[in-house]
């Protein structure tokens, strides 16, 4: 009651039941009801966290969190299409990552030598056109040094291969760009998820050029002389190109996860505030920050996979746990001063890290066998802890805890079995699905922002005070 003349007072209102619309007017007036009237700050606390919340937040904080979406008419909720669309979009990029493995894996990706963004979305249409694609082939250092031996049969099946992750790249450009536009149009989104789609789009834009900064990287001569490499891309690039899809697909599903989960809540106000009370509850805290630590590990070794593709450093130690002979190779071999460039070998630590095959692969053995351990505590932590852990993220830990033990499976068998493409591949789209259940996890603990929070709030004063008059009414019947 308190909430909703508050907001009433204020001038904001609730347009539908699921969007609310706060006018700069109305924010201007909250904040002069929060700072003149000595109450003020109380009243809104206590009608926001009444009951509900363990530890009222500061009427302050919530006035600038309010602010920062005081543009007019702005919606403190996204629809329920955007959460799906933005979701369905993460699965195209999830498909991508797994494209783009198979394309290295069956070395199609420098088939196309030339980048042109819209014209290259048709494939060679007659025999002259291919003739003349396969002749730009011919002069790559990649036909004249691996596979001068193809025709142009075999050039077709890998240029497919390529021109298929190219076009894939194009439509997720098309499925993400123009309904972001359409719905910030209608005003289906909240200004907190439009600043995050215009980030989200800058970061596909961006995508498309690393992607071709990358396949120049085995195209170009001098560059290759450069790394003394035989015609493949740097593995520094692969790894950028890696990890801005993996970041990409980090913000769609985290943004859809959120907009779905907010949705929900506003169906089932009371359970929500019940929710709210233990994301709220400080025991959460140090899980809150492991969560995030054990999403960053992931992320960090799933980029040194990508370093030990680029370097097709799989294909050497093909043993597990022991590399050869011994537990680990001679100091000699993991810091080769053969990989340092200047003279006084001051290079010598940083350049056998990321360039020698050999301590590359022992750098991901060892971060994912640090992956393993620590969700491997992480589930212990939740088993033990389960009456602070929301139900939700407990189901989730144990998600973790079996697609780690399959990655970590499935990166023994790739590298046992010598790099087979279908085992590598699976490999691959199994660190997007791990690393998929840690970013679910990191929003089922996060903190519920303070525009839900009050939303959610005058929904189930809403409800209560229906009920309220419900029972009123069913009590004055009766008494008749
Ligand atoms: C938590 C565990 C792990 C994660 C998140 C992870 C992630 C990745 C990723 C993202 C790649 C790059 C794939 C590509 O770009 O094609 C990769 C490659 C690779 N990983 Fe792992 N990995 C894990 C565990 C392991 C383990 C335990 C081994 C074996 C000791 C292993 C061996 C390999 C090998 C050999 C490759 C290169 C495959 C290729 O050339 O395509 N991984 N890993």
């Amino acid at each position: 009651m308190i909430f909703k003349s508050l907001l009433a007072g204020t001038g904001a209102k609730l347009l539908t039941k699921s969007s609310y619309t706060i006018s700069r007017n109305a924010l201007c007036n909250l904040r002069r009801f929060a700072t003149q009237r000595p109450k003020g700050i109380n009243i809104l606390r206590n009608s926001v966290c009444q009951r509900s919340l363990v530890r009222p937040f500061s009427a302050s904080s919530m006035i600038k969190q309010a602010e920062a979406v005081s543009v007019p008419k702005t919606l403190l909720n996204s629809s329920n299409v955007v959460g799906y669309w933005l979701i369905g979009t993460s699965g195209l990029v999830f498909g991508i990552v797994v494209l783009g493995g198979l394309t290295r894996l069956t070395e199609s990706g420098l088939s196309i030598t030339e980048w042109k963004p819209v014209t290259g979305a048709l494939p060679p249409m007659n025999q002259a056109d291919w003739e003349e694609e396969f002749r730009k082939y011919k002069e790559s250092p990649e036909f004249k040094q691996l596979n001068s031996h193809i025709d142009l049969d075999e050039f077709k099946f890998i240029f497919f291969m390529e021109w298929i992750h190219r076009l894939w790249g194009r439509a997720i450009g098309a499925v993400f760009l123009l309904p972001a536009v359409y719905f910030a149009a209608t005003r289906k989104t909240s200004g907190h998820v439009n600043r995050r789609l215009f980030g989200l789009s800058l970061l596909l834009g961006l995508q498309g050029f690393v992607g071709w900064w990358m396949v120049k990287s085995g195209l170009d001569p001098a560059q290759l002389e450069e790394r003394k490499s035989k015609p493949t891309v740097s593995q520094y690039r692969l790894t950028a190109h890696l990890g801005m899809a993996f970041l990409l697909y980090m913000g769609m599903i985290f943004t859809g996860f959120e907009i779905l989960k907010e949705n929900k809540w506003m169906k089932n106000p009371a359970k929500a505030l019940e929710l709210f009370k233990m994301t709220d509850s400080p025991s959460l805290g140090p899980l809150r920050k492991i969560s995030v630590a054990v999403l960053a590990l992931t992320f960090v070794t799933a980029m040194s996979g990508g370093m030990v593709a680029g370097l097709d450093a799989g294909w050497i130690y093909n043993t597990f746990p022991k590399m050869g002979e011994n537990w680990f190779p001679s100091s000699r071999e993991l810091m080769d001063p053969q990989f340092a460039r200047k003279e006084d070998n001051s290079d010598i630590w940083w350049r056998n890290m990321l360039e020698n095959p050999t301590t590359v692969q022992l750098n991901h053995r060892i971060l994912a066998i640090t992956t393993f351990c620590s969700v491997f505590a992480l589930h212990m932590y939740c088993s033990r802890h389960k009456s602070i852990i929301p139900k939700s993220a407990d189901r989730t830990v144990k998600a973790m805890m079996g697609l780690v033990t399959i990655q970590a499976g499935l990166g023994i068998a790739t590298l046992v079995y010598l790099v087979p493409i279908s085992l590598a591949s699976l490999h691959q789209a199994g660190s997007l699905a791990l690393f998929t259940s840690a970013i679910i996890f990191v929003a089922q603990l996060k903190k519920v922002r303070i525009p839900t929070k009050i939303l959610i709030s005058g929904l189930y004063v809403q409800q209560l005070k229906k009920s309220g008059s419900k029972i009123i009414t069913e009590a004055s019947k009766l008494a008749k």
